[in-house]
């Protein structure tokens, strides 16, 4: 990054703009929770539902947190309210924060897990020799103590990262580690080719049953959506402040929204292939994926060192999502209540890691604590991705719609008629109408109005 003549960094080069977007887009949500949501969700229905949303709804409202983020140059209160949304800035404004810190909370919990099979598979402590010995191991890694541990130390580690400022350090570090992350999925998927339950996985994945299409799964796999591609709480405003004017929005949304399905769809062929090879439910929810993938990298030869370098990029992968999911609470409490960078990333801190404990204990000492039958864990994952990331879009996509001037928005997305952008209209009609009526019915259709 460099300094702009307004004060606010911009990044250096078009790739590396979109290189930490797609950073922030890819990480545990296309790895972890993808496959299990789409477990719960019945597989084929769920993915085509979420390849819809991802398409329709994410890569216009996408484009619309770039515009807006870009063109005025500043986080998700300061662009509402330049553009004349001041009111509208106190609601989206502190839905966003809150979004972002709930969901850091539960984040690191489950990148703490990744920490822990790291070095587990280093010092080749992880046992997954039969179902039992790697159910057993993964109630030992997450219950007790070590999760708060793991949990604190990741948090430590972004809080680190984000006050010495060696943010560009993780970018760098990111656009290296990242293509050899997909490399080494292309691989596994290569390998699940192999797997006795390769047919019934990828039927299961790919097969859509449309009468399994029901309000959970549409509210379940539009969640998704938004949380993949982090959607819905100024978080992408925010990086897009930071764009400079050569970077072409529209292409920038494509290229994330497609890389970022991708990473999603190569996971859900590795994990479902070994969930049914190895017998495994594929409703097993949060787990899912720290039960299956030791399996295969147990029956591969030199597991234990695909095991170690798997986990350790997705310990990076969390980290580079992580950090910028906490850009939104930092660049609020520094712009708007003038606290300096350090304070403001210690008060973000430290709420995520009394969220972060809370979560990490509902797999151990908190687990019958439940809040409208959900441990916290649970509700805080809810809450953020099926409640506050659709509302916070809901609010984008009618604001940027029908209150932001045509000519703003298309002068973003054209540098000011620099180059073509044929799609202004189409563009403009899914956020008036395509975006808000989907989200809201979908809403409607979840709390059983419809
Ligand atoms: N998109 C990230 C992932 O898939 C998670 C995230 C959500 C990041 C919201 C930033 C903001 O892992």
């Amino acid at each position: 990054m460099s300094s702009h003549n307004s004060g606010r960094a911009v990044f250096n080069t078009k790739f590396g703009a979109i290189a930490t977007t797609v950073g922030s887009a890819v990480g545990l949500g296309n790895i972890w929770r993808f496959p299990y949501e789409a477990g719960i969700h019945g597989g084929g229905a769920f993915m085509i539902c979420y390849l819809c949303f991802v398409f329709l709804i994410g890569v216009p409202l996408l484009c619309a947190e770039f515009c807006m983020g870009r063109g005025t140059r500043s986080n998700i209160f300061g662009a509402y309210r330049s553009l004349g949304g001041k009111r509208i800035s106190h609601i989206a404004g502190p839905l966003g924060i809150l979004a972002s810190l709930l969901i850091l909370s539960f984040y690191s919990v489950v990148a703490g897990w990744t920490v822990e099979y790291c070095l587990s598979s280093l010092t080749g402590a992880l046992d997954f020799s039969n179902r039992e010995a790697g159910h057993g191991q993964f109630v030992n890694l997450t219950t007790g103590w070590r999760p708060l541990i793991w949990t604190v130390v990741f948090l430590l580690t972004n809080f680190l990262i984000l006050v010495s400022g060696v943010t560009k350090g993780i970018e760098r570090a990111s656009n290296v580690l990242m293509p050899l992350l997909f490399l080494l999925l292309v691989a596994f998927c290569v390998n699940s080719f192999f797997l006795p339950g390769f047919e019934e996985g990828i039927r299961f994945l790919f097969t859509p049953d449309f009468s399994k299409i029901t309000s959970g799964v549409l509210l379940g796999a539009m969640g998704q959506a938004f949380f993949s591609l982090s959607l819905g709480l100024g978080c992408m405003m925010t990086y897009a402040s930071y764009f400079s004017e050569k970077n072409r929005l529209g292409k920038t949304a494509a290229t994330t929204a497609i890389l970022d399905s991708a990473v999603a769809i190569l996971a859900g062929v590795i994990i479902f292939p070994a969930v049914f090879s190895f017998n495994i439910s594929p409703e097993a929810g949060p787990t899912l994926v720290f039960e299956v993938l030791p399996y295969i990298f147990n029956r591969l030869p030199g597991g234990m060192v695909w095991s170690t370098l798997f986990f350790l990029l997705l310990f990076l992968a969390s980290l580079t999502s992580t950090v910028s999911m906490s850009e939104i609470s930092i660049t609020y409490f520094c712009e708007e209540k003038r606290m300096s960078r350090k304070r403001a990333t210690i008060l973000s801190t430290a709420i995520a890691l009394a969220g972060g404990l809370l979560c990490a204990l509902s797999f151990g000492a908190m687990s019958d604590v439940t809040i409208f039958g959900m441990t916290f864990f649970n509700l805080f994952d809810y809450l953020s991705s099926n409640i506050c990331l659709p509302a916070g879009g809901f609010i984008c996509s009618l604001f940027a719609g029908w209150w932001v001037s045509r000519k703003f928005i298309s002068d973003q997305l054209t540098d000011h008629g620099r180059y073509g952008f044929g799609m202004t209209g189409a563009f403009i009609f899914c956020l008036r109408w395509l975006c808000p009526a989907a989200i809201f019915l979908i809403f409607l259709n979840s709390i059983g109005l419809l």
